[in-house]
């Protein structure tokens, strides 16, 4: 029998916890920080996906549970979903010093992991919060749209291939950039909407930290 979807993730878990190779190995160890694998519901039809955890998430080991966090439930709410029915992780699992952008190095290390959730839960939809994690599944995907911005792509549905069958990607904006700005939170309001016709409740939801 193969492994469950929850073991599988504790698999990728555990083989994060100890990736000494990382360049953000040190800087998670010498804090006390955990890295952050996701969590949610591992039947989920709709994952988000961040860019990389900042401090309160490195401090709590989960995803999304700061400023930008809030922001995030808020927009869930607004479509009338809640983190229980949809699964959050990032493309780099270990928070970068200060808050700065993934490196091109932390996106190629981390990404293999991120490859392996999607193929474990499946969704339907990918929902990229960000421009890097926009840019990382259109191109992991071969999509012709991977060299548009994300100016032009946001809140829409693009078609993809995945290695379990056809799936939708649809770019938003990252949560933090509603957190000063109002015409950019009525602008991921309305994007989130196209998530909308995704949302389906026939399926288990096991909210998971993981
Ligand atoms: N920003 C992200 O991209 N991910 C998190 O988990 C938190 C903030």
């Amino acid at each position: 029998m193969s492994a469950s979807r929850t073991d599988q993730l504790r698999a990728i878990r555990d083989e994060i916890v100890g990736l000494v190779q990382s360049p953000l190995y040190q800087y998670r160890t010498q804090n006390g920080y955990f890295p952050v694998i996701g969590q949610g519901d591992h039947y989920a039809n709709i994952m988000f996906i961040g860019e990389a955890p900042g401090k309160n998430e490195a401090e709590t080991g989960l995803p999304f549970c700061g400023a930008s966090g809030r922001v995030l439930d808020e927009l869930l709410a607004s479509i009338n979903l809640d983190r229980q029915q949809v699964y959050v992780t990032n493309i780099v699992k270990d928070r970068p010093p200060n808050n700065r952008d993934p490196q091109k190095a932390e996106i190629e290390l981390y990404a293999p992991f991120l490859e392996r959730q999607i193929d474990i839960i499946q969704p339907n939809v990918i929902a990229t919060l960000g421009r890097f994690s926009m840019e990382f599944v259109l191109r992991r995907f071969g999509s012709a749209r991977a060299n548009q911005r994300i100016s032009q792509l946001h809140g829409t549905v693009i078609d993809v291939s995945t290695s379990y069958g056809k799936a939708s990607v649809v770019p938003l904006y990252h949560p933090a950039a509603a957190l000063y700005n109002a015409s950019q939170r009525s602008t991921l309001e309305h994007d989130f909407q196209a998530l909308i016709p995704f949302i389906s409740d026939d399926k288990p939801s096991t909210m998971k930290l993981l």
